[in-house]
């Protein structure tokens, strides 16, 4: 590891493969910082339909993007100082972000603050493009795979946990269509780093990711 550099650790995958699960708990074991890129583009989303801003509003869009009144406190997320942590994580709001997510002109105006990030003693960043594009030279790079349908049954199964009604048919179809989304934009699309390390959970539960990550972070001496 260069010494002068803080060291950064991205996740990457579509949605629904566990990557918040894994991110928190390696934050947990390193102590570093934690971005969650996902609800940056969340924020945006719900800050674009409170603007009522249309979806093709690139300019519009931009322009919120590059002065996003977002803040991360603890566990919660703060859009213009509302804390709007459960508004941000409904399937429709994922859904927008998933559109607003394919505009070029936004990925570009969220560059540098998700850069920011990366301060001592270091970062764990998750998304879809953090170890392609907004941190290449990240230490460790894990890329996340499931079936949409593996994840679909999750999802369904977290929903029922939380008391809501959820319905597999559909949530298996809103992440396929997400995924379609995800992989086939030009702008920086849902694929693994060249040198990002590859890891299928569908087989695998929490529990098993978390320690194969641990492992990994173990060998590369970045937990000592
Ligand atoms: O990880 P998530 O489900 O909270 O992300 C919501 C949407 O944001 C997802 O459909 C794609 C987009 N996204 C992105 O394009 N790039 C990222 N680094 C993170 C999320």
């Amino acid at each position: 590891m260069n010494s002068f550099t803080t060291p950064v650790i991205t996740i990457d995958g579509p949605s629904g493969v566990g990557k918040g699960t894994i991110a928190q708990y390696l934050t947990c074991k390193t102590g570093y910082h934690l971005l969650d890129s996902g609800a940056i583009y969340r924020a945006l989303a719900f800050g674009a339909a409170k603007n009522q801003l249309a979806l093709d509003d690139i300019a519009g869009l931009s322009k919120l993007a590059e002065s996003l009144p977002v803040e991360f406190k603890a566990t919660s997320i703060l859009y213009a100082g509302e804390d709007v942590t459960s508004k941000v994580r409904t399937e429709e709001v994922a859904g927008v972000a998933s559109q607003v997510a394919v505009i070029p002109e936004v990925r570009a105006a969220l560059l540098q603050r998700q850069k920011a990030f990366s301060q001592a003693p270091g970062l764990i960043a998750d998304g879809r493009d953090m170890g392609s594009v907004v941190f290449p030279n990240a230490e460790v790079k894990l890329f996340l795979t499931a079936s949409a349908e593996v994840r679909a049954e999750r999802r369904v199964k977290q929903l029922k946990n939380q008391g809501v009604d959820a319905n597999i048919t559909q949530i298996t179809q809103d992440i396929k269509e997400r995924d379609e989304r995800d992989l086939n934009r030009s702008a920086s699309p849902l694929k693994p780093a060249e040198d990002a390390i590859i890891i299928d959970t569908s087989d695998l539960d929490v529990n098993q990711v978390c320690q194969k990550a641990e492992r990994l972070l173990w060998d590369k001496g970045i937990l000592k």
